[in-house]
């Protein structure tokens, strides 16, 4: 099972959605084009990342994963109702003053590694971390372990884009330009959709702005930047069109702007809505105090900073920054609070194996295997004994018996390889395998799991899908057949999914081939049809591979179909 941001139970999640008076209209947008690439362009002050927060408030509400990279602390809002009362949604801060977990320039590898791995909605805020050389290489290292790991669906918002992916790179940092390169130009196979903001286009990558689809232009006064659009423009729309309207851009007023998408036939003229969370960018005005939101949403953590930490220790070059020392030990404590959590989880599943291990024992019988019975400790030479189920045919086990091919592999990778084997060939992302297995996906178990099969080469990945090999299926010996009709499937899974998933599953697979709404979902269910709780449930789902989604509307995947 993978963690999500928003798998725990909270106060008061949801109420900033419950209400549907106060959904923003949707500018135009239709949802599906939630999922383009997306620049957003204009001058400081003239509305990008409030427009951009709109469209990632409908973003939230469809259970994606999102994370934002703001290296302005301007982001957290998303956490509280506009008017700072009730909270907001439960997107997990990392870094900056309203953090919930703080960050350093070290912590790069790490984050981005986790976020790959996780259901997540996050802030990664970088404004605390002192200097733009720590922020870069925070960012260098966030982005090429996030390119390497992710394989589903992530939408990766990076205002003040232009940081990152500067059109002449800064010495001795074109590494950062050529990640942020990747995950734009080539990062779809892998998941990313890539959402960018910025206030000077023409110091934008040419490469990395041209690949957007939609163009949101707010006022722009620069002519230098308007020439910059005017390139998009020649690659992707009309250029006559594109000439009124670029003359058009400076007089746009304040939240004013061009939603152009020329691949869906879009182009008009919107002023975006009021955003539904705190307005964390606004301007104070001389004297003012901007007040700050009583009531934040809660997340739960202690998942995240297992994650995280057991995601860190997989880089042992991570240094300890002297400048950033005191954010260095928090982490550390952080780190250490984590550690514990999965010592736990080690010690949940050693006693879960050892309890296994005694019913097996109880019902077993031990056959002698030499004269006199001597019991053999590993690694001494001698006459072994062996437990052996009572229906087998009876096997004489000794020392010089060759292993079986597959023994003496962690037994996560044992779990995950019969889970494979069963299903074979059917090929799986490792979140399923993981589910099929009925492992953690965050913790320490599967990955030296998944660690095992890969160095036995039991395992072959293509395009993030992952099936055993003929040796793998050689090393999983007998495994059960695999459940063969649709009910069984679905007996299958509803066993290894968590809370609500099962039940959202099994009321969409009694609704057949039709797609239904969320709205409907809930009805049938008789849950709200938002929040935490309900969004973890269809993104487990969704990421699992086991719904078909149009929109906010929902099917069983083939496989309970057919
Ligand atoms: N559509 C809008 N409706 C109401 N207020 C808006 C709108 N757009 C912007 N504002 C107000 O203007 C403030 C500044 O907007 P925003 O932070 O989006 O600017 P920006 O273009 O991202 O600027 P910068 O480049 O400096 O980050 C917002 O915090 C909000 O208070
Ligand atoms: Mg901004």
């Amino acid at each position: 099972m993978k963690l999500t941001a928003t798998s725990a139970p909270r106060r008061g999640a949801g109420r900033l959605v419950a209400s549907a008076s106060r959904v923003s209209p949707q500018v135009g947008l239709p949802t599906e084009a939630l999922d383009d690439r997306i620049a957003i362009v204009g001058t400081a002050g003239s509305g990008k990342t409030y427009a951009a927060k709109g469209f990632v408030e409908r973003l939230l509400e469809s259970g994606a994963r999102v994370a934002i990279v703001d290296p302005l602390g301007v982001w957290w809002g998303l956490r509280a109702s506009a008017d700072g009362s009730t909270p907001g949604y439960p997107v997990v801060v990392f870094g900056g003053r309203h953090a919930d977990v703080p960050v350093t320039s070290d912590m790069g590898a790490a984050l981005g590694r986790m976020i790959a791995r996780q259901i997540l909605v996050c802030v990664i805020d970088l404004s605390d971390l002192g200097s733009s050389a720590a922020r870069r290489r925070f960012m260098a290292a966030f982005a090429e372990a996030l390119y390497e790991a992710n394989e589903e669906p992530l939408h990766l918002v990076l205002d003040e884009a232009d940081l990152w992916a500067p059109q002449r790179p800064i010495k001795g940092w074109e590494g950062l330009l050529g990640h942020i390169e990747e995950i734009v130009r080539r990062g779809r196979v892998r998941g990313f959709i890539p959402w960018l903001i910025t206030q000077r286009p023409a110091v934008v990558h040419k490469d990395v702005l041209s690949q957007a689809d939609i163009l949101i232009a707010m006022k722009l006064t620069a002519s230098q930047d308007r020439d910059a659009m005017g390139a998009w423009i020649e690659g992707q729309a009309d250029r006559q069109e594109g000439k009124r309207i670029l003359g058009d851009l400076p007089r746009l007023q304040r939240g004013e702007g061009y939603l152009w998408a020329p691949g869906r036939g879009l182009l008009e003229r919107v002023s975006f809505p009021p955003i539904r969370t705190f307005d964390s960018s606004r301007t104070p005005k001389r004297g003012e105090h901007l007040a700050i939101p009583r009531t934040l949403a809660e997340v739960d953590l202690t998942a995240i900073v297992a994650a995280l930490a057991a995601a860190g220790a997989e880089d042992p070059r991570t240094p300890i920054g002297d400048p950033y020392r005191h954010a260095q030990l928090e982490q550390e404590l952080t780190a250490a609070r984590a550690r514990i959590a999965v010592l736990e989880e080690d010690n949940r599943e050693l006693e879960s194996r050892l309890a296994e291990i005694s019913a097996l024992a109880a019902s077993a019988v031990r056959v002698p295997v030499a004269d006199p019975v001597v019991p053999a400790f590993a690694g001494t030479k001698g006459p072994r004994s062996r437990i052996v189920k009572p229906e087998r045919p009876l096997r004489v086990v000794t020392s010089d018996t060759p292993a079986a091919p597959g023994t003496g592999i962690h037994p996560a990778a044992r779990k995950l390889l019969t889970a494979l084997a069963q299903h074979a060939p059917a090929r799986f992302t490792w979140s399923q395998a993981a589910t099929l297995a009925g492992l953690k996906r965050s913790g320490g178990h599967f990955n030296s799991g998944r660690k095992d099969l890969r160095a036995a080469g039991y395992v072959a990945e293509t395009n993030g899908l992952v099936t055993p090999t003929p040796d793998g299926l050689k090393a999983a010996g007998e495994v059960p057949p695999a459940p063969s009709t649709p009910a069984d499937r679905l007996a299958l899974w509803c066993s290894r999914l968590p809370a609500p998933a099962p039940e959202m599953l099994r009321a969409l697979a009694a609704q057949g081939e039709r797609f239904i709404d969320a709205d409907e979902l809930a009805a049938i269910l008789g849950k709200k049809p938002s929040g935490g709780h309900w969004n973890s449930g269809i993104a487990v789902l969704r990421n699992n591979g086991l719904i078909e989604t149009d929109g906010r509307r929902y099917r069983p995947a083939g496989l309970f179909r057919e």
